[in-house]
Formats: C-alpha cells, sequence, structure tokens
C-alpha cells in the first residue's frame, strides 16, 4: 500500500476509535487544531508519564514545573521571538496557497533521497545477499548524479538559511523548478518574514491593555524560574528543570494531520551546566533520548540524528531526532545547545542577577543550557504510526479476514484489559462486572458486551486493548476465565484470582524503563 494511502487510513483510524478528532468539526473544522478523544487522552497521558518518569523519577537531579501560558512580554523580546521566531513563508500565485519556503526546498531535497533508495531497493532485490549498499552508493551513476545535486542544493540552501537571504531562497525555488502541489504552477510570490507567535490582550482597554503573548514554547517558563527552583530546591549544578504544557505557534502550513499544529503540547528539559561542559552534556543527552525512543521498539532503523542547516539563534550545537513516518523522516524531538543565551538575555532585560554560585570552583556564572524538547503531539503520531498494522487472519467460516490492530506498546495503551461476558445472561455480566471492579483502580478497564465475541476483539484489537477477559459458563463453576492476547491472538485459561499479577507483569511501565538503563 502506498505511504500516502496508510496515513490517510491511520488519520481516518484515530476518528473512528476516538483517538483524534478534528476541533470544532460541527463548524466544519479549525485549521491545525485538534481535539484528542477518549481513548487518545489516555494515550497521551501514558506518552506523558513515560517522558515525565523518565525525566523526573529516573534523575535525581532533574526536577519538574508547571509555569503559566502568559508571560510577562519583556520574555519575547529578550528571548529573541519578539524580533527573530519567523518563517520564510511563499505564496503561489494561482492557488493562492501559501507555503513555507524551507519546507518547499527540503521536500525537493527529500525527492532526490528517495530517487537514490529506489535505485538502491531495486538493487538489492536484483543482487540478494551478495549485495553490497555502501559499494554501490559508493558507484552506481544515477545514485551518484542524484547525491551530487543532493550536496549542492543542501549547501545552497544552508547557506540561504544562514544568511536569512530571502532573495536566494526564492531563487533557488526557481533554479529547481519547483512546483506547487496544488496549481501545478511556478508563478510564484516573492519570500516573506512572518511570525509565528500569537498575540493577545490582557486587561481591560479601558486600563490601557497590555499586548501578550501565546507562549511558542515552554522553555522560557523554566528560563524565568531557574533562580526560584535552584534556590528552593538547592539544587547544584549539573541539574535539569523538565516541564510539560502548551505551546501556540501561527504555522503558515498547517499539513500532515497532528504533525504540525498551531496549538500544541511540549515535553522540555532545560538541563543547566558548567560552562565549557556544555557539549559533553549535549551529547550525553543525544544518547539519553535515542535510547528513550528505541526502548519502545519501533525499529532501530527508523531513527536517525538530522544536523540543523542553519542553529536557532541561541544554539551552538543541534541535532533532530528524526522518524520515519509514512510521509518519510521528519523530526519529533529537538537536542539544542543553547549557550548562556537565554538567562543571560533575562539577566539584562530584567536587570536581576541570574547566576550560579559554583562552590568547588569558588565562582558565580551564568550557567550554560542543554535542551531537549519534544512535542507530544508529534510523539503521539509516531506511536500511532508505528503500531497502526494490518494483518491477514483466517475467519470463523475459514476465509480470509483482514484485521486491523493498534499493536502500542502495552505500557502506553489506553486500556489495558477489556472483560466480556461471552453472553448477556446467566449471570456472567454480573461476573464480568465484578472482576472489573477488583481491577479497576489498578488498570484501565472496559466492559464490553455488544456484538459477537469476535466482533467485540476485533475492536479492542483496533483500539490497541492488549488484553480482553472473556467470563464465559465454566467461569461460575471454577473462577477460571480465557485471557486473550491482541498480539498473538493466543488464549489462555487462568483463575481471575492471577489477571491482576499476569496483567501488572505486562503491562507495567517499569518494563521500558529498565531498557533505559
Ligand atoms: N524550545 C525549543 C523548541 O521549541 P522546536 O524544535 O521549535 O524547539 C520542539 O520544537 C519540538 O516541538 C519539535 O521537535 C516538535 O516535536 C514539537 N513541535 C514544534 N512545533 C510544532 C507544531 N507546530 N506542531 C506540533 N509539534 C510541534
Amino acid at each position: 500500500m502506498a505511504q500516502e494511502d496508510v496515513f490517510k487510513k491511520l488519520i481516518a483510524h484515530c476518528k473512528e476509535y476516538g483517538y483524534v478528532f478534528q476541533s470544532s468539526e460541527v463548524y466544519d473544522g479549525l485549521g491545525a487544531v485538534y481535539d484528542y478523544g477518549q481513548n487518545g487522552v489516555e494515550l497521551k497521558n501514558n506518552i506523558k508519564k513515560y517522558w515525565w518518569d523518565s525525566m523526573v523519577l529516573l534523575h535525581e537531579n532533574v526536577v519538574g514545573i508547571d509555569s503559566a501560558i502568559f508571560m510577562h512580554p519583556t520574555i519575547w523580546k529578550a528571548s529573541g521571538h519578539v524580533d527573530a521566531f519567523n518563517d520564510p513563508l511563499i505564496d503561489n500565485k494561482d492557488s493562492k496557497k501559501r507555503y513555507r519556503a524551507d519546507v518547499l526546498i527540503e521536500d525537493q531535497l527529500a525527492r532526490f533521497e528517495e530517487k537514490m533508495n529506489k535505485e538502491v531497493a531495486k538493487a538489492k532485490k536484483r543482487f540478494g545477499d551478495a549485495f553490497d549498499e555502501r559499494q554501490f552508493r559508493d558507484t552506481n551513476p544515477r545514485v551518484l548524479a542524484n547525491q551530487q545535486k543532493w550536496n549542492d542544493l543542501h549547501e545552497r540552501f544552508s547557506k540561504a538559511l544562514n544568511d536569512n537571504n530571502l532573495e536566494e531562497l526564492k531563487q533557488i525555488i526557481v533554479d529547481q523548478e519547483i512546483v506547487c502541489p496544488i496549481s501545478g504552477s511556478r508563478n510564484w510570490t516573492d519570500v516573506r518574514q512572518f511570525n509565528l507567535m500569537f498575540a493577545t490582550e490582557m486587561g481591560s482597554t479601558s486600563d490601557g491593555a497590555m499586548k501578550v503573548y501565546l507562549r511558542p514554547e515552554t522553555a522560557q517558563g523554566i528560563f524565568v524560574n531557574y533562580l526560584n527552583v535552584q534556590k528552593t530546591g538547592r539544587m547544584k549544578i549539573p541539574f535539569g528543570i523538565a516541564q510539560i504544557g502548551k505551546a501556540f505557534r501561527n504555522e503558515i502550513v498547517a499539513r500532515q494531520f497532528i504533525f504540525r499544529m498551531r496549538e500544541f503540547e511540549q515535553m522540555e528539559m532545560q538541563f543547566f551546566v558548567r560552562p565549557g561542559s556544555e557539549l559533553d552534556w549535549f551529547e550525553k543527552w543525544k544518547e539519553t533520548r535515542m535510547k528513550w525512543h528505541k526502548a519502545l521498539g519501533f525499529g532501530d532503523d527508523n531513527y536517525r540524528f538530522h544536523e540543523h542547516e542553519k542553529l536557532a539563534h541561541y544554539a551552538n550545537a543541534a541535532v533532530d531526532v528524526e522518524y520515519k513516518f509514512p510521509f518519510g523522516f521528519k523530526e519529533v524531538e529537538g537536542i539544542h545547545s543553547r549557550t548562556d543565551f537565554d538567562l543571560s538575555q533575562h539577566q539584562e532585560y530584567s536587570g536581576k542577577k541570574i547566576q550560579y554560585y559554583d562552590p568547588e570552583l569558588g565562582e558565580s556564572y551564568v550557567p550554560y543550557v542543554v535542551e531537549t524538547s519534544i512535542g507530544v503531539d508529534r510523539m503521539f503520531l509516531q506511536v500511532i504510526s508505528a503500531s497502526y498494522c494490518e494483518e491477514e487472519v483466517e475467519a470463523a467460516n475459514g476465509k480470509k479476514d483482514t484485521r486491523v490492530v493498534l499493536k502500542l506498546p502495552v505500557a502506553l495503551a489506553p486500556i489495558k484489559l477489556a472483560v466480556m461476558p461471552l453472553v448477556k445472561k446467566d449471570g456472567l455480566p454480573e461476573k464480568a462486572r465484578e472482576i472489573i471492579d477488583d481491577l479497576k483502580f489498578d488498570f484501565n478497564c472496559q466492559y464490553d458486551e455488544k456484538d459477537s465475541i469476535g466482533k467485540r476483539y476485533r475492536r479492542q484489537d483496533a483500539i490497541g486493548t492488549p488484553f480482553c477477559v472473556t467470563v464465559d459458563h465454566q467461569t461460575l463453576e471454577d473462577q477460571t476465565v480465557t485471557i486473550r492476547s491482541r498480539d498473538t491472538m493466543g488464549q489462555e485459561r487462568v483463575t481471575i484470582d492471577k489477571l491482576k499479577g499476569i496483567i501488572s507483569e505486562q503491562t507495567s511501565i517499569k518494563a521500558l524503563f529498565e531498557k533505559l538503563k
């Protein structure tokens, strides 16, 4: 199936099974804003727990905060967001559609990569086990030609971004003959800068309202609380402050479902270190974060690091963790060495000393910062993309059938078990509810009695519920139930008193943390 079709199916699946809905759908929706449904919110909470606990519980020198979305407007002047938090936009005059100029060029780079990968895949098929990919990439003329095109474009693009050269960005789009995907034309406007922050007013206008911004990143809430946390928590450098919260960006192009939203959530951690040690810490956090991703078991080959073409105004090193989504490798998380830029700026703009007295060195300094920043929604999309499967199975009548199953990491699954009476009579529903009453304080359980047992299993597979427990007539006689696994579809008969132990062992988030050691 084409990857585009897979992605369309994913979006439809998210809606059908209560994961993600378009915001304000009854009013025909609001661009790039989404709501999470009854299963979506549980998955989202589990992702946040996996991140939060891995930061705050597993690192004794990382603590959490929850800062307000509204902050003093000078914060955004000091941080550089008022002047420099821009994206280069370009319009197609025929379709009247607006694009990010850098994204159009990145898509062109991806096309060259795709051509090379296709050549490699074809050759791999032809040569089988004897295939040497390195040698092929180094010698095949078609791969080499595309690699050269990629290198030339990449170099020109990086330079244009670093020089903030908007005319050159437009020229690249013209020279590369990039067309508008809607109109198919090359009738482009000039490239302009567009600030991504949403502004609103605080206070009534008669008082003289103050222009405030909806925060475009949660990080600034951490920076301006650095001293509060350091002093009240008696924190010693190196230490980190973690936060999960909403962020808002008036994205020019809202595409790819929850990948790029105007209202989204971030999980950010600022790690404060001694000046000069930041690049070592940068490497450590790169490794720690990659391990966190890979522990979910979505395939190590589906991740890669991507060095930034252009460093943000505050960074001296930056890398993205990219995941292979159905629409290609894309950023899920950014790891940035932000130097002392933010704290120094807040020191200057607030006029308050923001420093750390290092007892070992016997001197005070503005700490340097290594940041890890991941979008909850992008992580959600990664989990859903990696988990969605269509499997051919044999139906009860012996015919082939397709089973749609979300093979979510069990610790993240919204519902851990569904309890089902085989029939809606003979005391089976009451027994099923008794089991739920016993387990509901430990796991998110669902009672399900509608439709045939086969249909109910399929429904739970599609939601991603790892276990289904079925109560039948034998249960009333010997206190046993069947427990069915989502992934293997295998069933086992166990006594009711064993359920808690089995499910707890299999679904505990501890198994994920073990892999982070
Ligand atoms: N504090 C640094 C910072 O905000 P970023 O690379 O702009 O860095 C970090 O954003 C992460 O936030 C991204 O890797 C992505 O996962 C998520 N993110 C950024 N913009 C987003 C958007 N419009 N929609 C969804 N997630 C977004």
